[in-house]
């Protein structure tokens, strides 16, 4: 469960205007939701209060039974580390990684041991069409590849709420739509939350319901 009340923020040079003004949202397990407006309304803001990687001005953020605004910075952390993953634009696989490496990075970082580690992300890449690229290094694979790498690293420790942020942006039409369908899939197959953040009316289709940023409110399309 994920429940965000009131959430209010903005920057001391933004000016008068707020970034986010009363942002209300209630998403259960199994939700997939886009989250669109123009350059600028605030919608990465949005997702790095979720992600607890911010703090909001006022307003609360409620994951899991937890509220992130009153955990301190430790707590704030194990929790997006245990229970988040994150799909970005820019991919950000760890170039000296193997694919293998960096699918089972979250794994690693939650101490699951090697063996497992590698067991579970080399099933998932499997399971995103890219065995046969298991034992590459990011800098040889295509945008859609990478991508599909970034979504095995932000699911295999089965993450309560998968954040992404434009994952489509870098990729042609082919490769996103690829992407897309795993990502759904995925997030619906293991009754994850998911915020898909994107410019794309092709991408926000792909979701169950889609909102907009706007004026700094967020309200249903
Ligand atoms: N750390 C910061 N300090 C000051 N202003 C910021 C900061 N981060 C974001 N902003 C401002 O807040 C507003 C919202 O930015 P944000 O990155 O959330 O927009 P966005 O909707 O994700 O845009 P885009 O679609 O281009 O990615 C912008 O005006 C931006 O300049
Ligand atoms: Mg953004």
């Amino acid at each position: 469960m994920l429940s965000l009340r009131h959430l209010h923020k903005a920057y001391r040079d933004s000016g008068e205007r707020p970034v986010l003004r009363d942002i209300g949202l209630e998403l259960r397990p199994g939700d997939y939701v886009a989250i669109v407006g123009e350059s600028g309304s605030g919608k990465s803001t949005l997702l790095n209060l979720i992600a607890g990687l911010e703090l909001p001005d006022s307003g609360n953020i409620l994951f899991e039974e937890q509220d992130l605004v009153l955990l301190d910075d430790n707590a704030r952390t194990r929790l997006r580390r245990q229970r988040m993953g994150f799909v970005f634009q820019a991919f950000l696989l760890l170039p000296h990684l193997t694919v293998l490496d960096n699918a089972a990075l979250s794994l690693k970082l939650n101490g699951v041991g090697h063996r497992e580690s590698q067991q579970r992300a080399a099933a998932l890449l499997d399971a995103m069409g890219l065995s046969a690229h298991v034992h590459r290094f990011p800098g040889t694979l295509s945008g859609g590849e990478s991508q599909r790498v970034a979504i095995a690293r932000a699911l295999a420790h089965q993450p309560g709420l998968v954040l992404a942020d434009e994952p489509t942006g870098n990729l042609d039409a082919g490769s996103a739509s690829q992407v897309l369908r795993l990502l759904r899939e995925q997030v619906k197959s293991r009754g994850s939350i998911g915020i898909l953040v994107t410019h794309s009316s092709a991408a926000a289709a792909s979701t169950d319901r889609v909102f907009r940023l706007a004026d700094g409110i967020l309200r249903p399309e």
